[in-house]
């Protein structure tokens, strides 16, 4: 067992609204193996009264230091790393001009292990410590992600992307070589050997990942779907309602589905665990739909304030009542850190206020980027929180960390201020370390 003494932020797991959030000015966090040998909170509270409990364990002390749950990032691209900050007239010809070509390179073993690795390093250094990520097309790209995450004992979960059309022809999945199989039948099949290869290996998960409907044929959507109903636990990624060109090509497409969202639903896509990064460009159809369906949203606001795709919709997600949590969106989103992504969402709040009077409070976007995106991918009460029970994934954050955050930091009256000047200054700077629960 190892004992951490600091301040200490989770959220309430019995009190409304859940994201309530509880700061122990002088906290401990207790932490230890549970039956299955991975390392858990064993006990959390007040530094005075826990460390009566456990009179003989040594306590490492951060003075100053703030423990906070690992950040949960909903969605992102590793292979789209390299072009972070490619601009462009919107989604459509940004996929053309910069994302295609770049994932054309993960063809070669060695491209998806340097970018890998450094895509890892850079999630623990901004303080994430779940993520869900697209690989490409390429099945190596898929393999080598998941051996540098098993290797860094992190949790993550990705799949082989789905594409059988519209794309640059080195890019769609590929056939079987002798003939025997095409492209989608081999994309499917593959699919389904790398769950059998990597989910639940660890703390690896595997998603069934059509990139979105547009690439993807009838066919290949349709054993997406079967495959989704043979192995329910394993997650669904995919993008819907980002951009209205894309929007009106999906429906031209799939014009015998209802909306856009329900071309998936038709298919089997839309269920628990089935994460659609953006869904902006809703109707009230739409969002009774994720709701009933338990499909949730990866809101993504770098990306859409960069690729000018428009503003999620909080009020009416709240009012409609389903599921969303937070997401960088690397590379279509313009940063890996957490805090730049909970300020965007503020920002894109913002704007639904002069509409709806809302406006999201720093715990509730704290919450997003953590237990509200744990929830969402059906792991609350695992990671995002620091509850006794939960995986040990935790981030030391230093608010003396540079002159202004020591400055601002230190005249904070309240919570809310303390986590709103984190949420606004922050950045990598601010994390000090990033603690990963590792299996004995
Ligand atoms: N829609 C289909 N593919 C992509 C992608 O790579 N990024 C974003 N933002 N949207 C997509
Ligand atoms: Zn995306």
């Amino acid at each position: 067992m190892k004992a951490y003494r600091a301040a200490i932020l989770r959220f309430a797991t019995d009190r409304q609204p859940s994201h309530a959030a509880f700061f122990e000015e002088d906290g401990l966090l207790v932490v230890g193996p549970n039956a299955c040998g991975v390392q858990v909170v064993q006990a959390v509270g007040s530094y005075n009264q826990l460390r009566r409990s456990f009179p003989d364990l040594e306590v490492i002390h951060w003075p100053g230091r703030i423990i906070a749950p690992g950040f949960v990032d909903l969605h992102s691209h590793y292979p789209q790393t390299n072009i972070i900050g490619s601009p462009s007239e919107g989604l459509l010809p940004w996929l053309e001009h910069f994302t295609f070509p770049e994932e054309e390179r993960f063809a070669s073993p060695d491209y998806c292990a340097q970018t890998a690795t450094f895509f890892i390093a850079e999630l623990l250094r901004h303080g994430v410590t779940t993520a869900l990520t697209f690989s490409t097309s390429h099945r190596v790209s898929v393999d080598v992600l998941f051996a540098e995450a098993k290797k860094n004992s992190l949790r993550l979960i990705t799949g082989l992307c789905l594409m059988d059309r519209h794309a640059p022809a080195d890019l769609l999945n590929q056939g079987s070589g002798n003939g025997k199989r095409d492209a989608t039948e081999q994309s499917l099949l593959d699919s389904q050997e790398l769950i059998e290869r990597w989910h639940g290996v660890d703390r690896l998960g595997y998603a069934i990942t059509p990139r979105f409907a547009p690439s993807c044929t009838d066919a290949q959507l349709c054993g997406a779907g079967e495959l989704a109903a043979r192995f329910e636990k394993v997650w669904i990624q995919s993008h819907v309602a980002e951009n209205k060109a894309e929007v009106a090509w999906a429906r031209a497409l799939f014009p015998a589905s209802a909306s856009y969202l329900a071309t998936y639903a038709d298919f089997g896509l839309l269920r628990q665990r089935a994460i659609y990064a953006h869904c902006i460009h809703f109707d009230d159809a739409d969002r009774e739909l994720m709701r009933t369906t338990g499909a949730a949203a990866a809101v993504s606001p770098t990306s859409n304030l960069f690729l000018g795709s428009g503003f999620f919709d909080y009020a009416s997600a709240d009012r409609v009542g389903f599921q969303y949590g937070l997401a960088s969106d690397v590379g279509g989103g313009t940063s890996f850190s957490p805090f730049h992504t909970m300020l965007a969402a503020y920002y894109v709040a913002r704007e639904g206020q002069t509409k709806a009077g809302l406006s999201l409070s720093p715990q509730h976007l704290w919450w997003q980027h953590t237990v509200g995106a744990a929830r969402a991918l059906g792991l609350e009460g695992v990671v995002g929180n620091l509850q006794p029970g939960c995986e040990a994934d935790f981030v030391v954050l230093n608010p003396q960390a540079t002159p202004l955050f020591a400055r601002k930091t230190s005249v904070c009256a309240s919570l809310d201020e303390l986590l709103f000047s984190m949420i606004v200054l922050g950045d990598d700077r601010l994390v000090e370390r990033t603690v990963i629960s590792q299996a004995i």
